[in-house]
C-alpha cells in the first residue's frame, strides 16, 4: 500500500491545535484536511437541513449525532479529495465512529497510517479557544494572545478588518465541548493504542515544536 495515502488522524481536545497542524501538513505534504467541524461550520452558513440539524448541538458543544457525522464522511470520501492522502482533523469522536471509519477505510482498500494524539491541559485548552478568531475574508486563524495580526486589526494574509469568533468558543460551551471529549472521544484513544497505532506529541509546545514532533512521527510511519 501507498503510505503516502493512508490517512493520519490527529487526535485531541477542543484547542489541542488539530487544525493548526492539519494545515500546516497540507501544505508540507500535499495531504488533504478532512475537518467535520467545517464541514458541519459551511452546512450551518448555507442553512441546509443538516446544518440546521447540526447547529443545535454545535451551539451547546455537544457532539452532533453519530449517523449524521457518518453519513457526512461517507458522502465526502466519494469526492475526488478523497482520492489524496487525507488528515482526519476532528473525526472520530466516538467508537461507533472509530468503527464506521474502519469499514470506510477497508471498503477503499486502505488502513490507518497512524493516529497522533495531542495532549494539552484544560487551563490552556481554554485560554486558545477563548482567545481564538478568523478573518471574515480569508479565514487567517489568529488568537488574542498567541498570533495577533501583526498590524493591530488588519489580517496579515489579505489586509481586511473584519474577523469572526465561533458561537461555540466561550468559556461555558467550552466546558461541555471538555466534557464531551472526556466521556466519548477520550475512550477511543485504547482502541487505536492496541493496535499499536498511536502515537503522542506534546501540545503544550508552541506550534513550530509541534509541528516538529509531528513530523518525527511521520518519518517513523
Ligand atoms: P471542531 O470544529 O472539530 O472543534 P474542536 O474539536 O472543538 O476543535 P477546535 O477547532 O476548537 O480546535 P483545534 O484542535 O483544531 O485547535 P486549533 O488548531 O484551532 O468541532 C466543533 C463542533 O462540531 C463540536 O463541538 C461538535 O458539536 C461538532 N463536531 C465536529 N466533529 C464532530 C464529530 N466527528 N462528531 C460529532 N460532532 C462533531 O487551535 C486553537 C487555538 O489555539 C488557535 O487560536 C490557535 O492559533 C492556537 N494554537 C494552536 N496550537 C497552538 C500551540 N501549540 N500553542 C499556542 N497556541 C496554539
Amino acid at each position: 500500500m501507498n503510505k503516502s495515502l493512508a490517512p493520519i488522524i490527529l487526535l485531541g481536545p477542543p484547542g489541542a491545535g488539530k487544525g493548526t497542524q492539519a494545515r500546516v501538513l497540507e501544505e508540507r505534504h500535499g495531504l488533504v484536511q478532512l475537518s467535520t467541524g467545517d464541514l458541519l461550520r459551511a452546512a450551518v452558513k448555507q442553512g441546509s437541513a443538516l446544518g440546521r440539524e447540526a447547529r443545535t448541538y454545535m451551539d451547546a458543544g455537544k457532539l452532533v449525532p453519530d449517523d449524521l457525522i457518518i453519513r457526512i464522511i461517507a458522502d465526502w470520501m466519494q469526492k475526488p479529495e478523497a482520492q489524496k492522502g487525507f488528515i482526519l482533523d476532528g473525526f472520530p469522536r466516538t467508537q461507533a465512529q472509530a468503527k464506521a471509519l474502519d469499514a470506510m477505510l477497508e471498503k477503499k482498500n486502505l488502513k490507518l497510517r497512524g493516529v497522533i494524539e495531542m495532549k494539552v491541559n484544560d487551563p490552556a485548552l481554554i485560554e486558545r479557544v477563548c482567545g481564538r478568531f478568523t478573518c471574515s475574508k480569508c479565514g487567517e486563524g489568529y488568537h488574542d494572545k498567541f498570533k495577533p495580526p501583526k498590524k493591530p486589526g488588519v489580517c496579515d494574509k489579505c489586509g481586511n478588518t473584519q474577523f469572526v469568533r465561533r458561537p461555540d468558543d466561550n468559556a461555558e460551551t467550552m466546558k461541555t465541548r471538555l466534557e464531551a471529549y472526556y466521556a466519548q472521544t477520550a475512550p477511543i484513544i485504547p482502541y487505536y493504542e492496541k493496535r499499536g497505532i498511536l502515537y503522542h506529541v506534546d501540545g503544550m509546545a508552541g506550534v513550530e515544536e509541534v509541528t516538529k514532533q509531528v513530523e518525527e512521527v511521520l518519518k517513523r510511519i
